[in-house]
């Protein structure tokens, strides 16, 4: 018999894929020692169970410990199957040695949650430079997509939309999502210079000016590429775009950088934030 557990903060979202799939629902308490250690305790009983623990890791490195000793606890005390629903899955852009000594962290991540879980779901992992999950992890490792639920809230919300890529990265989502929304589509050209700086250049997209521009992209870290796709697409004479994004990990003076240059941000629930619009509950259930 199937048990969902959220790690804290993951509750709603546990609670919406377990209604929709019958599943029982658990809890796991985390608190902190006075020295900062991690203290866990798996809050139902799992033993003989497959145990699906819930954690998206938008913040990963305060909740990567106590999810992976949820895990082990969970194994320990019997649970048939562990596995681990991640809406966002962190640590997969750093997936090359850009600079000699870097930790190609998306590998080392790999193969720890291969160490502790048994099988993987996520929403659109950033894989760039592998073509499947499967590259990295040992266990089945599916991903789900939410491009059809972006092109959704596209036609209802943006009349004669263009969507656009900010880089060649976006390519596969800005092509899912506009085919889906049965509108045009253009892929901008990114630099990264920085954690915060990048240079978009823009090809010549004037045929398509009366158009309402709608950015998309995986995750709006900084905000730093949306604005300065947006400020592009000012240059060439278009109406502030919309921003519509999978995962938004932006801090607050972020977003409100970010809302001053667009007509707004519109997210999926994959990551708690204000733009959140868009659930994968279903999704993921
Ligand atoms: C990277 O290629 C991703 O697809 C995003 O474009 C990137 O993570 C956004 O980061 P930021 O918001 O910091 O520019």
């Amino acid at each position: 018999m199937r048990l969902i557990l959220p790690m804290p903060g993951n509750e709603a979202m546990a609670q919406a894929i377990a209604q929709r799939t019958h599943v029982e629902l658990g809890a796991i308490e985390v608190r902190h020692f006075p020295d900062g250690e991690s203290y866990v305790r798996l809050m139902r009983d799992v033993a003989g169970r497959d145990v699906d623990i819930v954690c998206t890791l938008a913040r990963p490195d305060p909740q990567f410990l106590s999810l992976i000793y949820a895990a082990g606890a969970a194994r320990d005390l019997g649970a048939r199957r562990v596995s681990l629903i991640a809406p966002y899955l962190a640590y997969m852009r750093q997936d090359a040695r850009f600079k000699e000594g870097e930790a190609i962290s998306s590998v080392h991540f790999a193969s720890i949650v291969s160490q502790f879980f048994d099988s993987l779901v996520t929403v659109d992992p950033h894989l760039h430079r592998r073509n499947s999950l499967d590259e990295l992890f040992t266990i089945p490792a599916r991903a789900v997509h939410a491009a059809p639920l972006l092109a959704d809230w596209i036609g209802r919300n943006v009349p004669h939309p263009l969507v656009v890529g900010p880089d060649r990265e976006s390519e596969q989502w800005v092509t899912a999502v506009a085919q889906a929304a049965g509108a045009p589509h253009v892929v901008l050209a990114k630099q990264r210079l920085g954690d915060r700086h990048v240079v978009i250049e823009t090809p010549d997209i004037l045929q398509w000016r009366e158009l309402t521009p709608v950015l998309i992209d995986d995750i709006a870290s900084s905000g730093g590429t949306l604005i300065e796709a947006a400020r592009n697409l000012r240059n060439q004479g278009f109406v502030k775009p919309h921003c519509v994004v999978v995962h938004a990990l932006l801090g607050d003076e972020d977003y409100a950088r970010l809302l001053s240059e667009v007509a707004g941000l519109v997210s999926t629930d994959t990551a708690p934030h204000p733009s959140n619009a868009i659930s994968v509950a279903e999704l993921l259930a």
